[in-house]
């Protein structure tokens, strides 16, 4: 049970004044004049879809938008949501819907362009239907942003009704989001302690569900419990971050200081920020100079004494920005318009790499007329730059579907060294390969003692065919996290009706862990997306269109929902409905290359091979590396009678992926036929 902060702070008096200075206090507020930072004295924002206006009337905070029937309503702010460098205001639009307005106050000092209104996403007409405007399911509280602004969140939505009864125990970040629940020990402190965050490991585990970009697989949450065991982490994804694993989309801290030395060191985030007022510990450059110093740190022996705060190591000029130590080992990606966010990798700059990976670096973050080959020169004269291979090329190579990674991926997949998250994203990777070497790298990872690696390795186990994935990853249907129970069951499931009833006990349970993390989901196009494919591979094909036209009507435009939908078309004889699913995908996302693709294929079974060759080049113009989509685009004009052509985009394709057996054996087919030597 919980107690709230207000009574933990009848006894921890000088943890309770320090809390109530920091940014967790302010995640989530009621609209008083104490909490509202933004100007509501009738204050008005242009932007190119109207108007929205802001009143204060009798202590109601009041704000006039486009709601979702496209014509201006006024609304009261149910809460204040963050402080700085911006707030935003949560707005009920009925249902149980709190939504989060995208017009936000922009909350730095007036001096630095701040203390004004502003659009999120600045610019653009967005239309009530469009998934950007604030009352679209990406902006929605109960959803979105709920379980990390408060403490103990339930969300409570309910599928036949589609309503939701939110609740939870405090409105922001409270003693016990990071203590778990306390009144036990409020009411007998010498005998009930609380769940103890005196390890890396422990505290950690604390942080991690509010600060990692990740999804909610079951509530109740408590730090004893495993992060695991409720939360499913995005792995170094495409999108997510850059090949070489920075920081690129908002993934908070955990899964960039997963990859760090210092935490497989045994740093964690403690040493830093002070877990109440949770501001750094000490100021510039001094937080780091606490172990990188002449003196050392006695808690790491390891530690090179070296003298890092000076032109010797940094060679900038002393206490300007140039010579902080986070302008090159943390750099910052901006989000929410006004919002730098540090990269918490704590990584050593390499502009080298970003010659290879297109990712950012440090160094160009301020010597933007610089090519990478000028800063990386620049290092290379001042340190001895020889050190091991890093993953980040072979990720960029992996993620542009290159034949030839396959080698250097299970090596950096089998590394000891590498960490935990990058050794997973490597077999996650592994999913277009076929050889013997990443097969070994795989069969170990779904044995290896890190969650994170065995979920990485069971998405890359998704190139086995069915009787060998369960051969091989059947043991993690029993695995000590949720996480990978679920995860394996998902992908096994097209094995239950297969397999005799007395074999699929672990299964079944595994799947019925993983129906209820869908259930706490169902408000999400997403999940009854994933429920649609669960149907399917339970050849329950009516359930699965259900499940899909749900998604579509929670959002229409929800690409693997149209697509599949298409597809489910296509299987039960009605391929000619399937026209204006695949036409709202490519609206959705124009240079989506599944749609046009899929678009593209079903022209060629109407028989018109015009319209067909305009969708599969367009798919090609878009990722012309790619061996699939040159691939289908070369099957097709080959069959148009244009082999010339077919083989020009093969060649092509097979420069940037040499030796793709699949473009080879299709270019030397072609060739033969069109008499000339492959
Ligand atoms: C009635 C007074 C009282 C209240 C209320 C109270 N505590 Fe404590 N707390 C104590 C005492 C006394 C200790 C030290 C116990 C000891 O060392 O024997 C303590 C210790 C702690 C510790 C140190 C670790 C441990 O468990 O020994 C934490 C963390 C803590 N309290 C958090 C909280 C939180 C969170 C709340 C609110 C849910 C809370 N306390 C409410 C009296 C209180
Ligand atoms: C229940 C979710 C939750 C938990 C648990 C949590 N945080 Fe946070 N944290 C947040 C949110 C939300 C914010 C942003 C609040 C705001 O800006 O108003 C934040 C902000 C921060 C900040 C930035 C403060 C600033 O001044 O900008 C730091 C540092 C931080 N958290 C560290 C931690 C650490 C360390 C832990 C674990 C010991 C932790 N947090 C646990 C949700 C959480
Ligand atoms: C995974 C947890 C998580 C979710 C989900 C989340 N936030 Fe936050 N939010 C944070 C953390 C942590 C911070 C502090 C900055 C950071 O860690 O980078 C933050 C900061 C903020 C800030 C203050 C700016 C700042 O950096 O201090 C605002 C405003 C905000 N979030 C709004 C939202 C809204 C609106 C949603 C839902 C659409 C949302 N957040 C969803 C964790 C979360
Ligand atoms: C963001 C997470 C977070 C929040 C919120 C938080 N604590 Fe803590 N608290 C910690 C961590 C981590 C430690 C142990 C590490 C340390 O020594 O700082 C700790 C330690 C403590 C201790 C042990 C003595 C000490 O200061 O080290 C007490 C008592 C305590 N917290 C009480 C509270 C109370 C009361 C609140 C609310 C007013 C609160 N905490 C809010 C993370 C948090
Ligand atoms: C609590 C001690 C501690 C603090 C504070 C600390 N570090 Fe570290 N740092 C370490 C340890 C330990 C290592 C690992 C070195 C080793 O393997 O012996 C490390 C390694 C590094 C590395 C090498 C990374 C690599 O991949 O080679 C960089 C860069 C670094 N730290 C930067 C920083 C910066 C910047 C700060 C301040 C924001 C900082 N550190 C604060 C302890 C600390
Ligand atoms: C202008 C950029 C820049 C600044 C500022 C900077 N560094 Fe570095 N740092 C580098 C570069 C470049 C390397 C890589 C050197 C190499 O390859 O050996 C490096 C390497 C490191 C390493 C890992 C190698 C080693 O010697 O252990 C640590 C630790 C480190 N820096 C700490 C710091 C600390 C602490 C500060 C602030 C006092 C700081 N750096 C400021 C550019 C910078
Ligand atoms: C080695 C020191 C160090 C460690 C360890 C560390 N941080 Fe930070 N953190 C920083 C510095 C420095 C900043 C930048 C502060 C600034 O710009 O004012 C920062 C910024 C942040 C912010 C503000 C938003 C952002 O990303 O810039 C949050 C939130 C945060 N840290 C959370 C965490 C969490 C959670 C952990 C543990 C997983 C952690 N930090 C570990 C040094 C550290
Ligand atoms: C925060 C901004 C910033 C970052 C990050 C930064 N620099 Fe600089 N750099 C400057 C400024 C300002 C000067 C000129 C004044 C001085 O020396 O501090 C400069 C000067 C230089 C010079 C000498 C003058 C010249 O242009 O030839 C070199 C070389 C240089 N930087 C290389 C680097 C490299 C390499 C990195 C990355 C490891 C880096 N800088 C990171 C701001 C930055």
């Amino acid at each position: 049970m919980y107690a709230g902060s207000a009574v933990c702070g009848t006894c921890h008096a000088d943890q309770a004044a320090a809390w109530r200075t920091s940014h967790h206090h302010a995640a989530m507020a009621d609209p008083r004049p104490d909490t509202v930072a933004g100007d509501f004295a009738d204050a008005a924002y242009d932007g190119p879809d109207g108007t929205t206006r802001f009143h204060l009337r009798n202590d109601r905070y009041l704000v006039e938008a486009i709601g979702p029937a496209g014509s201006p309503e006024t609304y009261e702010v149910a809460h204040t949501f963050g402080i700085e460098p911006l707030q935003q205001y949560l707005l009920p639009t009925g249902d149980g819907r709190l939504q989060a307005l995208g017009v936000a106050w922009d909350n730095r000092p007036a001096t630095a362009g701040g203390q004004r209104w502003m659009h999120l996403h600045p610019g653009t007409a967005i239309a009530p239907d469009d998934v950007l405007h604030w009352t679209a399911p990406a902006n929605n509280w109960n959803h979105m942003c709920a379980d990390c602004h408060a403490t103990g969140v339930r969300k409570g939505y309910e599928t036949s009704t589609r309503r939701f009864a939110t609740t939870y125990a405090e409105a922001t970040v409270g003693c016990e989001a990071c203590h778990g629940p306390g009144s036990a020990h409020a009411a007998a402190p010498a005998r009930v302690r609380t769940t103890p965050l005196d390890s890396p490991a422990t505290e950690l585990n604390a942080c991690a569900p509010c600060h990692s970009r990740r999804s909610a697989i079951a509530e109740g949450f408590t730090p004893g419990a495993n992060f695991l065991d409720h939360y499913l982490p995005a792995l170094l994804e495409a999108g997510l971050y850059h090949a070489d694993g920075q920081i690129q989309d908002e993934v908070f801290e955990y899964g960039s200081f997963l990859q760090s030395r210092m935490h497989a060191a045994g740093v964690t985030c403690s040493d830093c920020h002070d877990a109440h007022s949770a501001r750094l510990v000490l100021d510039g450059n001094a937080v780091c100079t606490q172990c990188h110093a002449p003196a050392g740190q006695a808690r790491f022996p390891t530690l090179l004494r070296k003298d890092y705060d000076s032109p010797e190591h940094h060679f900038h000029r002393p206490g300007t920005e140039a010579a902080a130590c986070v302008s090159c080992h943390m750099p910052a990606q901006t989000y929410m318009q006004v919002d730098d966010r540090r990269d918490h990798a704590f990584r050593v700059p390499r502009p080298d790499l970003s010659a290879m990976t297109g990712a950012p670096d440090a160094c160009r973050s301020c010597h933007s007329d610089q090519t990478p080959d000028w800063a990386a020169a620049a290092i290379a004269g001042r340190f001895d730059t020889t050190r091991p291979a890093h993953f980040g090329a072979v990720f960029a190579a992996a993620r542009r579907g290159r034949y030839d990674a396959e080698f250097e991926l299970a090596a950096v997949a089998r590394a000891p060294t590498q960490p935990a998250i990058v050794r997973g994203t490597a077999l996650s990777l592994m999913a277009g390969y076929t050889r013997g070497a990443s097969a070994t790298a795989l069969r170990e990872g779904l044995r290896d003692p890190s969650g994170l690696v065995r979920l990485g390795a069971l998405a890359g186990s998704t190139r086995w065919p069915h009787d060998e994935r369960w051969r091989l990853t059947r043991h993690l249907l029993t695995a000590p996290e949720r996480a990978v129970r679920m995860e394996a069951g998902r992908l096994l499931a097209p094995l239950m009706t297969t397999l005799p009833a007395s074999t699929t006990a672990e299964l079944a349970a595994a799947l019925a862990e993983y129906r209820q993390s869908l259930e706490l989901n169902a408000d999400r196009a997403e999940a009854q997306a994933a429920r649609a494919t669960l149907h399917m591979d339970l050849g329950e094909t009516g359930m699965a269109e259900a499940a899909l036209h749900e998604a579509l009507r929670i959002n229409p435009y929800y690409l693997p929902a149209l697509l599949n939908l298409a597809d489910l078309y296509r299987a039960s004889g009605r391929d000619a409905a399937a026209e204006p699913l695949l036409a709202r995908a490519i609206e959705a996302v124009p240079d989506a290359v599944e749609a046009r693709t899929a678009r593209g294929l079903w022209q060629v079974r109407q028989g018109r091979l015009d319209a067909a060759l305009a969708d599969l080049q367009a798919a090609w113009r878009t990722a012309p590396w790619l061996a699939s989509s040159a691939y289908v685009y070369a099957i097709a004009l080959h069959s148009a009678g244009a082999s010339e052509e077919a083989l020009q985009v093969l060649a092509a394709a097979l420069e940037e992926n040499p030796g793709e057996p699949r473009l080879v054996q299709t270019a030397s087919s072609i060739a033969r036929e069109a008499g000339r030597t492959p």
